[in-house]
């Protein structure tokens, strides 16, 4: 199968030109593109649609209306968040996966702090991550409200963890992965930042056919299939993959009032 997403040199290949005339044409014109940390990412689909008509937009903008979405949602997040998936999740997640007491976790994409709250009263130290300056506050103001101070937010990307080498015992992500460019960086990135035998643990919503929840919600993803994350998984150098059921839905509504239930799965891998 043909890789979706291109690094500089892969989409340099795929034009026929250099690297160098590629930052160029980057430069001078609308290729669609995004710049993660340092690094250009492209979308084989886009670019090849961009070659083709000149005109797509569609991967140069869409982290950005994600971004913006969850700036615009941040302050009625939780009440949202119930009406999705509820706290049986969280605690399932946990349970299935507990983190040792006094251990030092990491909860990515935490949004409103959902995962990091649970997690807190049972580990030494979390640090919760995330993007979205707007819900690094709700979760802030949550978390100051409810006393928890051993929850440290930090601002930042997924695919490139602000944090150090082998540095966490346990890495959770719940609803992450579909709103990622490039969900194999990041799951690199948290093998990168797990102490060997560190395990990493991974919720998401399978994959699905309702295309108004991407346009709605400005998803990246449409899901995913348990095949392809344990791959990811495996090729991000993880031991021991797991992909199940969670056993819980994701309960969402459109614009025009249709709701659908998407089952979600959870992932487990162990660094070597
Ligand atoms: C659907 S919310 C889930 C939030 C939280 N994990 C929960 O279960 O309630 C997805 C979160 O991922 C964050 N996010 C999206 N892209 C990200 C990225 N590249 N790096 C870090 N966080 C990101 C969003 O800002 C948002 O807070």
């Amino acid at each position: 199968m043909e890789k979706e997403i291109l690094n500089l040199d892969e989409a340099s290949a795929l034009f026929q030109v250099s690297t160098k005339t590629l930052l160029k044409m980057l430069r001078e014109e609308a290729i669609p593109a995004r710049k993660i940390g340092r690094e250009w990412r492209f979308s084989r689909t886009a670019l090849l649609h961009w070659m083709a008509n000149g005109n797509s937009m569609d991967y140069t903008s869409a982290e950005e209306e994600n971004k913006a979405y969850f700036a615009q949602v941040a302050p009625v997040y939780d009440e949202m968040r119930k009406g999705c998936y509820g706290n049986a999740l969280r605690d399932l997640i946990i349970q299935r996966y507990p983190p040792m007491p006094g251990s030092n976790v990491a909860d990515i994409g935490t949004g409103t702090g959902y995962l990091a709250r649970g997690l807190a009263p049972r580990v030494g130290h979390v640090v919760a991550i995330d993007s979205s300056t707007a819900m690094l506050e709700v979760a802030g103001m949550d978390l100051a409200q409810g006393g928890v101070d051993n929850v440290h937010l930090v601002e930042g990307d997924a695919h490139e963890l602000p944090l150090d080498d082998n540095s966490q015992d346990m890495i959770y992500a719940n609803l992450l992965l579909h709103h990622l460019t490039d969900p194999l960086t990041a799951i690199r990135e948290m093998n990168r930042v797990l102490k060997p035998g560190g395990r990493v643990v991974l919720s998401d919503v399978k994959q699905h056919r309702h295309r108004w929840v991407k346009e709605e919600k400005f998803d990246l993803w449409m899901g995913f299939e348990a095949q392809e994350i344990q791959e990811w998984l495996d090729e991000a150098g993880f031991d021991a993959v797991e992909v199940n059921d969670v056993g819980c839905h994701c309960r969402t509504s459109n614009k025009a009032g249709m709701t659908v239930e998407i089952p979600m799965f959870l992932a487990s891998a162990q660094k070597q």
